[in-house]
């Protein structure tokens, strides 16, 4: 159930109805902060005004003309021109009956689009660091909502495993592993070569001459240089795959997509490019001009496609790879999870893309930027000398201080039991402390703040269903099955179950601009007024039956909005704790 959906497109009808003309529409907000207003229509003085009309006579004619009678209890006009919609308390309690039965709360579906998502997308022979997190964490939860809503996601992983940099790295590794000891190479060792090679590549021309040899070989197909290259990859997929299970991340080995894939399809893409005139060579590169993007000098901003030695670059993947996702794909919707560093990147492939016709004017991707994480000094969040967090170090570190809380909390919760409900916590407030923050600004990450039973935390979220789950456990009630009927009788009753209804509209807005920091905190507030009803009003202590009965379904069906509701952002949930 969508209210606001709803009470659109019937303050819309009575719009037309109206006489108001169609480019005119109704400002549907919903309120909090009034006794007995749930939602107000907006912007009818403005219309008013444009129509020279008077705007409260406008408005109680609108009013007169729409079919809400079902739906709302109460319709006032406030000075000068405002609609005030007060819900009828029956229609409320039918959708949640109506909610509470269906294992998808009664949400509908969208009209389905098929999304490609990139997410995560690290490179080879690295390790995952803190750098990766927002992407893998935000990009993840985007993809259960939209799929959740009924979209066809793609997920796409996709890994920096093709480049230059591979010619040097088997180049190093040639010299120094025999092939079959290269299996049980370690990720972490892998990247110590790494940076090796690349001090020996600049310092030493022999190798700088045999790493681009080696470079040549890998892109003509070189077996011996290919099953390396291959070995390399493969043992990133595997230590990468370990992070994603870890961290409950929905990406599998299917969803890698990498760089190495469009490698085949560049030489005609540049063919294209040349031979219609959007790209030319200079200086032996290929270059395309855009007049869209100015460089430093305020010149038309120069993009190079292949350089003078024949190499392709990030970007001309880029373009082959959007290519290939709008004709091969058939993708309605491309959502890219990069840091906000790569803006002018993606400014610049959607360009290229435009100008050669390889996607349509009015196709626009969609680059979900995000901002850094910072320690509490501001600065970027490092180790002390310097380096990135690896991610490894930081899963780990999360779980084991979700223990000493847990610990701390239920003493008597040990063993196996202890470590699952760390493992659940710990990522559970890895990932909210993520998600909860507007993804576009850059957060402080802070372990004191993410792991507290109180505030806008997992934690005290996860607790809210744990305890409502344990209210049912201690009274030999099952939840999910009860068939009497829920009568909201108190104002804090109607709230809640408003609240409830209003998840639907939360997460179509959280899937419009892959924002799941807003279902961060409606389950917040949810929690929050469950916490606040339950100390009010403690069910047990209720003596009427229907009364009682009603409020441990309410209950019920907040724990369901909860669990399915962190399960959209990835976030498991615990029976004990
Ligand atoms: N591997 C890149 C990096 O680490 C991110 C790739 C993002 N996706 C893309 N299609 N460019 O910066």
């Amino acid at each position: 159930m969508n209210i606001q959906k709803l009470l659109q497109k019937k303050i819309k009808q009575s719009f037309l109805r109206n006489k108001i003309p169609k480019h005119f529409n109704p400002i549907i907000q919903c309120v909090t902060n009034k006794l007995n207003v749930h939602y107000q229509i907006n912007g009818i003085i403005q219309i008013a005004n444009i129509l020279k009309k008077n705007p409260s006579e406008l408005a109680k004619n609108i009013i007169n003309m729409s079919e809400l009678k079902k739906i709302c209890s109460k319709i006032t006009v406030s000075h000068p021109g405002f609609i005030n919609l007060t819900l009828n308390v029956q229609w409320i309690q039918e959708n949640l009956e109506k909610s509470y039965k269906c294992f998808r709360l009664n949400i509908s579906y969208t009209n389905p689009k098929t999304v490609i998502i990139d997410y995560s997308s690290p490179n080879v022979a690295k390790e995952m660091h803190v750098g990766h997190l927002r992407s893998t964490i935000i990009g993840d939860s985007t993809a259960r909502i939209l799929e959740f809503l009924g979209d066809k996601v793609i997920r796409t992983n996709h890994i920096g495993d093709w480049g230059t940099q591979f010619g040097m790295l088997i180049a190093y590794l040639q010299n120094k592993k025999k092939d079959h000891v290269l299996k049980n190479i370690s990720l972490e060792k892998l990247e110590k070569y790494y940076k090796k090679a690349k001090l020996k590549f600049n310092e030493e021309k022999s190798f700088l001459k045999k790493s681009k040899k080696t470079v040549v070989l890998l892109q003509s197909g070189n077996s011996y240089i290919t099953k390396i290259w291959k070995t390399l990859v493969d043992i990133t997929i595997k230590e990468n795959q370990s992070i994603y299970d870890q961290l409950g991340v929905s990406l599998k080995k299917q969803h890698i997509l990498g760089e190495s894939f469009y490698n085949k399809l560049l030489p005609s893409i540049i063919n294209d490019l040349l031979k219609r005139k959007i790209a030319v060579i200079k200086k032996g590169s290929v270059i395309i001009f855009l007049k869209e993007l100015k460089n430093k000098l305020g010149d038309d901003m120069g993009v190079i496609m292949q350089k003078s030695d024949g190499a392709f670059l990030y970007i001309s993947t880029d373009v082959a790879c959007l290519k290939y996702r709008f004709n091969d794909l058939k993708a309605d919707r491309i959502i890219y999870y990069v840091d906000s560093r790569q803006k002018q990147h993606f400014q610049q492939i959607e360009i290229i893309c435009k100008k050669s016709g390889y996607i349509p004017n009015n196709f626009n991707i969609e680059h979900h930027i995000f901002g850094m994480m910072l320690s509490n000094d501001n600065k970027p969040f490092k180790t002390r000398s310097g380096k990135n967090i690896k991610l490894t170090k930081l899963i780990h570190e999360s779980i084991e201080r979700a223990k000493v809380i847990i610990k701390q909390k239920n003493p008597n919760l040990l063993g196996k039991k202890l470590d699952k409900t760390a493992h659940v916590i710990g990522i559970g407030a890895l990932k909210y402390a993520d998600l909860s923050k507007n993804r576009k600004m850059n957060y402080v990450f802070n372990w004191n703040n993410m792991l507290r039973f109180e505030g806008n935390t997992a934690l005290y979220i996860q607790y809210a269903y744990t305890r409502i789950l344990s209210i049912f456990k201690k009274n030999k009630i099952y939840p999910f099955n009860l068939k009497n009927d829920i009568i909201l009788l108190e104002n804090q009753e109607i709230i809640l179950g408003i609240q409830l209804l209003q998840f639907e509209e939360i997460l179509y807005s959280a899937s419009k601009n892959g924002i799941p920091n807003i279902i961060c905190s409606y389950l917040y507030r949810l929690s929050v007024s469950f916490s606040h009803f339950y100390e009010n009003y403690p069910i047990f202590s209720e003596n009427k039956i229907h009364i009682k009965y009603s409020r441990l379904k309410l209950s019920a069906l907040i724990a369901k909005t909860i669990k399915i509701g962190l399960s959209l952002l990835g976030i498991e949930t615990v029976d004990y704790m």
